[in-house]
């Protein structure tokens, strides 16, 4: 089979501008085609079995993370937590910069981002089928129930098969001490942030 190149420092921290052909865009989210293409083939599917599967994110840049994660940071919530503590609470939900797979254009948040939907009537049959066909076109969930490690459980995060490339090159070339550039950044190496939120076992 034809490998693609390993991906690059900046494609892996979001430090890229999307683009057609190698890019598509849905609904103002930007993935990367051939994850576009199996998605459209879920939805289409899915459509069919009167389930409604729509992306609510897809690509996030460096700089959309940086201003997720500030805005955490510098919340009056979180103003009487230590660096690390504040980090911690943060990155039950969200990842730091330079650390999320939102980064690669492989992975989509579907139809809510709240836990309530998915106990919802309809958002239980979303997952329901979901988790019967997903892996038909190459999706899975990274943040499944029962962890014992990294970010709370997301019903909502599929990840594309071709993220495992992305996550593979992560592991072997990043390492805490890169991850830097927003306020907090320097709690990631304390927090052994690659080993525990990073890697997915
Ligand atoms: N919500 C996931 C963990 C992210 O921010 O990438």
């Amino acid at each position: 089979t034809c490998q693609s190149p390993a991906p690059s420092r900046e494609e892996l921290f979001g430090i890229v501008e999307p683009k057609a052909p190698e890019w598509h865009k849905e609904n103002g989210y930007w993935l990367r085609s051939e994850v576009y293409d199996d998605f459209k083939r879920m939805q289409e599917a899915a459509y069919k079995d009167s389930v409604n599967l729509y992306i609510v994110s897809a690509f996030r840049s460096f700089d959309r993370q940086k201003t997720i994660w500030e805005r955490k940071w510098n919340s009056a919530e979180r103003s009487h937590m230590e660096p690390v503590e504040r980090a911690r609470h943060i990155l039950r939900y969200s990842s730091m910069p330079t650390t999320s797979r939102h980064h690669w254009g492989t992975d989509v948040d579907l139809n809510s981002v709240e836990f309530k939907y998915f106990f919802s009537k309809e958002g239980n049959r979303v997952l329901q089928w979901l988790y019967d066909h997903a892996a038909e076109y190459n999706f899975f969930r990274p943040y499944t129930e029962g962890r014992p490690k990294g970010y709370m459980p997301e019903p909502w995060h599929w990840s594309h098969r071709t993220s495992e490339r992305f996550l593979e090159t992560y592991l072997q070339t990043v390492s805490d001490t890169d991850i830097k550039g927003f306020e907090g950044a320097d709690t990631a190496d304390t927090l052994n942030i690659i080993e525990y939120w990073v890697k997915l076992d």
